[in-house]
């Protein structure tokens, strides 16, 4: 206390005083506040690393690893978003269990020792059902989403209310000693908001007003929002956030969704973004500024069951994600970024005390300096050239900047990290099937019957209004009366039915027999169907059945956005010309007979007669079923699908989600350089072969013996070739160049146990369990390629091979300094060379 006053007293500015008052008033009480440079914990400034892991995309039995893996990535935050439609599936009545247990989720990211921000929305887009929001909300009387509108408002108000009431009853906002720092209200509103106007701009204000007036404690943000009213921060989304600056000069920059990768569509290539240009990005935000960033996603996860929005969004939400799918690292974008991070926070002293000073090192090259009163000082030199090296002088030394990258220097004088140099290892993963050969029993799915829940009405009716997005399915049926003298039951020349549809899938049934099938995409989901169909004299059936594959989750009033057959449809080719079908009688069916009697789960799936000896192959509208005990070990397991076509799969009655391997992946896939601006186009795979292949099975779905797999396949497929696979790792990879910065080689020198620069070294790390069996690739030289299919270059030492064939054959783990006398000497003296090299665990 003395000492303090003494400080006070020497320095005599109000400013101390305020410092000193407000960190005494902290020490008592947790808080959360902002100003210009950063979010403010406890009365510290801070560089946030964030990470966006959506609780209902895993499980709770994934969650601590998952937590665990993000924490030692280098993560102080977890965020997510909260769904509203999980938790609230019908009005008043809601749902917190499961993949839904919030509150669970939270207080696991709290025990890891992170913090939290808490996505309200509550519209949250997300590639998810309906943005997230609940379907019966599109039908309370009045409603219109996302602007001044009261009863939407009022539904607004109530499920944000619900929200942060249960967070502070279970005292998690960091003001209440929680781990919440942060939470959201709306997201990206700023273009809609731009788009209807006025009623956006009373919006606006509004949603700020009503989540303020909530007193969590802690600021509120909206993202894609300039105009966000204070208090709450406007925050950026998007692949590079450097150009960002918030709308008040006291507000921090702030990057909500730095998008590690993209979303699959089915019927689109799989997208990939470059480690190397993420780490970018991330360099080039912090060096201008920044103080948060949130990877969009850190585990993207699995859109489990009907949760996928789109239309056409795929199962898997992978989304190229540090941390896969199912959990694993994903490196070397895992392991490179995690060094970025250790790299940002050397320098957290100096990055939080004062802007930087730009200086321009070339054409295309600067340095951002971060010089503190207090003597801290921190680097970042920058080669925005997407072609060239560059070398440039700062301080009084030179340093090489490979292209499109930045260099870290946490003192001003040592590089411990560049964006273009990748020290972690990447790996090469592999499904492997263990339990194949299941014996199936199948079930054929009952086209165009009345029954019970049938009804009929005069014309076309829209199809969500209709199921209310209980099922995805909508038979649309009615009869058609062929004159016995109609000329083309004499000339084969059959008449063409065309069926106009909202989307997004249709089979078109005549008398029972499939006639044809037709889909739409995530571009246009629209779709026609017309061709012959082989009507008969006398009364014909035709029964549609229209699919909806997730409902839209972005777009001004995408809510409105119809499905299903909403005509016209037409018979022509009929003595009387053309016949529109479109007003007679329609009967109407929600969901299939399988579906009815809940065929999926282990009671329901007793009460129909399957097939045992003569299991249907290539029959559309088929029911499979099999039994099968849990695989060994603990590696994450998927369906492999690449025998059918569509539909859907539960194991013990929990849905595993849509699959679709028919629908193949239309576009261009290519090379991939990580050099020059990403978007989501570029880098892409799976071309010409299915969008997924492989459908998540959660471990913890299964029990060791008696699971029920059962599958509806729309199309037709081959249900014998179906395997369940687990994922290894197949291969490591090293490739690392001759004086690469290093973090540990960064240490000795700061600490100036060493003098000149040591050597970088390649490590190797296989999962546990497994050893490395072999070395499939080592060139110390100029190899090319990426791991997988490194090839040697016109350089290569005749040793390369020696000492990882010495110190990494039967280790789970190895290391070699990548030095020209370790591979039996300089094999190209002036030549900047590398090493590659591949090992296989196994
Ligand atoms: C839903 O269907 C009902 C009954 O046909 C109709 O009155 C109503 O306008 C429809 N609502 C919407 C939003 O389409």
């Amino acid at each position: 206390m003395g000492s303090r006053l003494v400080t006070w007293n020497v320095l005599g500015t109000s400013t101390l005083l305020f410092l000193f008052l407000f960190s005494w008033f902290s020490s008592v009480t947790a808080s959360v506040t902002y100003d210009q440079k950063a979010i403010v914990i406890n009365g510290k400034r801070r560089i946030l690393i964030s990470g966006s892991i959506h609780y209902p995309r895993s499980t709770p039995e994934m969650w601590p690893d998952l937590i665990q893996k993000a924490k030692d990535g280098g993560l102080d935050v977890i965020q997510t978003y909260v769904f509203w439609n999980g938790h609230e599936p019908s009005p008043g009545k809601y749902y917190f269990e499961g993949r839904y247990d919030l509150v669970r989720f939270i207080k696991l990211v709290q025990q890891a020792g992170l913090y939290v921000h808490l996505r309200i929305g509550p519209y949250v887009c997300a590639e998810w059902n309906f943005g997230g929001f609940p379907v019966w909300l599109k039908y309370v009387p009045g409603i219109s989403f996302r602007t001044d509108n009261q009863p939407f408002k009022a539904a607004m108000q109530g499920f944000t209310k619900k929200i942060v009431d249960m967070m502070k009853a279970e005292r998690l906002f960091q003001s209440q000693g929680g781990p919440i720092i942060l939470s959201q209200i709306e997201n990206e509103y700023g273009p809609v908001e731009w788009e209807i106007g006025a009623p956006g701009r009373a919006y606006t204000k509004w949603a700020a007003q009503m989540a303020v007036g909530l007193g969590t404690g802690v600021p509120w943000v909206m993202c894609k929002q300039d105009d966000a009213p204070d208090p709450v921060i406007n925050a950026c989304n998007g692949f590079y956030c450097d150009w960002f600056t918030p709308n008040k000069a006291y507000k921090p920059k702030m990057w909500t969704e730095a998008w590690t990768g993209w979303y699959t569509e089915f019927g689109g290539p799989v997208p990939h973004r470059p480690a190397e240009d993420l780490a970018f990005s991330v360099a080039k935000f912090i060096q201008k500024g920044g103080s948060f960033v949130n990877y969009y996603m850190y585990h993207g996860g699995t859109n489990f069951g009907r949760t996928a929005g789109g239309p056409f969004i795929s199962t898997s939400y992978d989304y190229d994600a540090p941390l896969d799918e199912y959990g694993l690292l994903r490196e070397p974008k895992y392991g490179h970024l995690r060094d970025l991070h250790k790299a940002i926070k050397l320098c957290e002293p100096a990055l939080v005390s004062t802007d930087p000073t730009v200086i321009s090192l070339g054409n295309n090259q600067e340095a951002h300096v971060f010089k503190s009163r207090s003597g801290a000082c921190a680097a970042f030199l920058a080669n925005y050239d997407s072609r060239s090296y560059a070398t440039v002088a700062f301080g009084n030394m030179h340093y090489n900047l490979p292209p499109w990258s930045i260099s870290i220097l946490p003192d001003c004088k040592n590089t411990v990290f560049n964006t273009a140099r990748v020290g972690a290892q990447s790996s090469q993963m592999k499904m492997t099937p263990v339990y194949r050969g299941f014996s199936w029993q199948s079930y054929n799915e009952e086209t165009a019957s009345y029954d019970d829940n049938s009804f009929t009405t005069v014309g076309l009716l829209e199809q969500i209004n209709v199921t209310r997005d209980a099922s995805d399915y909508l038979w649309y049926m009615t009869d058609v009366k062929i004159d016995p003298n109609e000329a083309f039951l004499r000339n084969g020349q059959y008449p063409v039915l065309t069926v106009l549809s909202a989307g997004h899938a249709l089979h078109v049934f005549i008398n029972g027999q499939l006639s044809g099938t037709v889909y739409g995409s995530l571009e246009n989901p629209k779709l026609t169907f017309s061709d012959k169909v082989k009507l008969i004299a006398g009364i014909n059936k035709i029964s549609l059945l229209s699919i909806a594959v997730g409902l839209p989750n972005v777009g001004p009033h995408f809510e409105t956005w119809n499905a299903g057959v909403l005509g016209p449809i037409t018979l022509k080719g009929l003595n009387e010309g053309q016949r529109d079908l479109s007003w007679q009688k329609w009967s109407y069916k929600i969901g299939l007979k399988g579906e009815t009697v809940g065929i999926q789960s282990l009671s329901g799936s007793s009460s129909v007669e399957w097939e045992v000896s003569s299991v249907a192959q290539k029959q559309p509208m088929t029911w499979y079923k099999t039994t099968f005990n849990a695989p060994g070990g603990n590696e994450p397991l998927a369906l492999d699908m690449g025998s059918m076509g569509k539909g859907q799969i539960w194991i013990n009655g929990e849905s595993i989600g849509r699959y679709w391997p028919a629908y193949k992946a239309y576009g261009s896939c290519g090379g991939c350089n990580y050099a020059g601006t990403y978007d989501e186009k570029k880098c892409r795979s799976n071309c010409g072969e299915a969008s997924q292949r492989w459908y998540h099975v959660p471990r913890s779905w299964l029990r060791p013996t008696g699971n029920q797999l059962v599958i509806f396949e729309e199309w037709g497929g081959y249900p014998n070739w179906i395997s369940l696979d687990k994922r290894t790792v197949q291969s490591v990879c090293a490739d690392i160049y001759e004086w690469q910065p290093t973090l540990t080689n960064w240490e000795l020198q700061s600490s100036g146990k060493v003098q000149r620069p040591l050597r970088p070294k390649a490590h190797l790390w296989c999962s546990p369990g497994t050893k490395i069996s072999s070395i499939k690739f080592a060139s110390f030289g100029t190899p090319q390629g990426v791991c997988g299919s490194f090839q040697e270059g016109s350089c290569h030492a005749h040793k390369s091979y020696d000492a990882f064939q010495r110190n990494c054959i039967g280790q789970q783990t190895c290391s070699v300094t990548v030095a020209p006398e370790v591979f039996g000497g300089d094999p190209c003296p002036s030549t900047m060379k590398k090493l590659s090299v591949e090992a296989i665990c196994s």
